[in-house]
């Protein structure tokens, strides 16, 4: 098997109400759009995402990009991390990350993801997550996919809730989390549980269509 399967790829098209998603590879040219989006949308963003060692503007500033996106892009040719845009209707409006990728015997990683908040609530980030817990578990080879999400971020539970993820467990004070330890729910799916494909149960409950 290749050290790094699964990638580069595309993933999708999938329509859901806000529009059409695919998935991408990270690119250099996203620096504008990242830097501009993450800026703007500080409030939104914040709240849910490890604390930073700099101020939030200064580690979005667009210069950040180049060397970030050659650091994610290094690790996913070494088969570590998947980090892809979300794209709606051909315009990036997001980003989802498959990380810490272990092999062996535990065959294992965990999924985050974040959407601009001007095109939230319409099935964007769960149709997001379905194509790639597809990806995860067929192209990249892996077991078990798992995230970790704060208890007060209903629209992320039920995101990964309408994705298919089990709640296992409570993680007290778990991460850093603007500015504080927090507790965050374990959720995991392995891919026993999956008898169809995650994105064929969204089409079968309405959730989203083949585009
Ligand atoms: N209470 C309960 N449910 C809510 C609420 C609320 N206050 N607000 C929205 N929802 C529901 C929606 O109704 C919808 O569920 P439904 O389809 O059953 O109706 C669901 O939350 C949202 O689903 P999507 O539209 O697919 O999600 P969206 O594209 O809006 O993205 C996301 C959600 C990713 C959480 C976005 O708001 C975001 O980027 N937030 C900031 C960053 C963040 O929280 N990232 C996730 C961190 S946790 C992790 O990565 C595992």
């Amino acid at each position: 098997m290749s050290v790094h399967p699964g990638w580069p790829e595309k993933l999708g098209p999938l329509r859901v109400s806000a529009g059409v998603v695919t998935l991408r590879p990270i690119r250099l040219r996203d620096a504008s759009t990242w830097s501009r989006l993450r800026i703007r949308d500080r409030e939104h963003l914040e709240p849910w995402e490890p604390t930073g060692e700099s101020p939030w503007d200064a580690r979005h500033h667009v210069t950040v990009w180049p060397s970030l996106c050659g650091s994610l892009r290094s690790e996913a040719r070494k088969g570590r991390i998947l980090p892809l845009v979300i794209e709606l209707d051909g315009n990036y409006c997001g980003q989802i990350t498959i990380g810490n990728i272990v092999r062996g015997a535990l065959c294992s990683a965990w999924v985050g993801y974040w959407v601009a908040s001007d095109v939230t609530g319409g099935g964007v980030a769960t149709a997001a997550v379905a194509l790639t817990l597809d990806h995860a578990f067929s192209r990249v080879g892996l077991h078990r996919v798992e995230a970790t999400v704060r208890p007060e971020n209903s629209s992320s539970r039920a995101v990964l809730h309408n994705a298919g993820f089990r709640e296992e467990g409570l993680l007290r004070r778990y991460l850093d989390v603007d500015g504080q330890w927090r507790d965050h729910v374990l959720v995991g799916m392995t891919v026993e549980e999956i008898p169809i494909t995650v994105v064929d149960r969204l089409v079968r409950a309405g959730r989203a269509s083949w585009a």
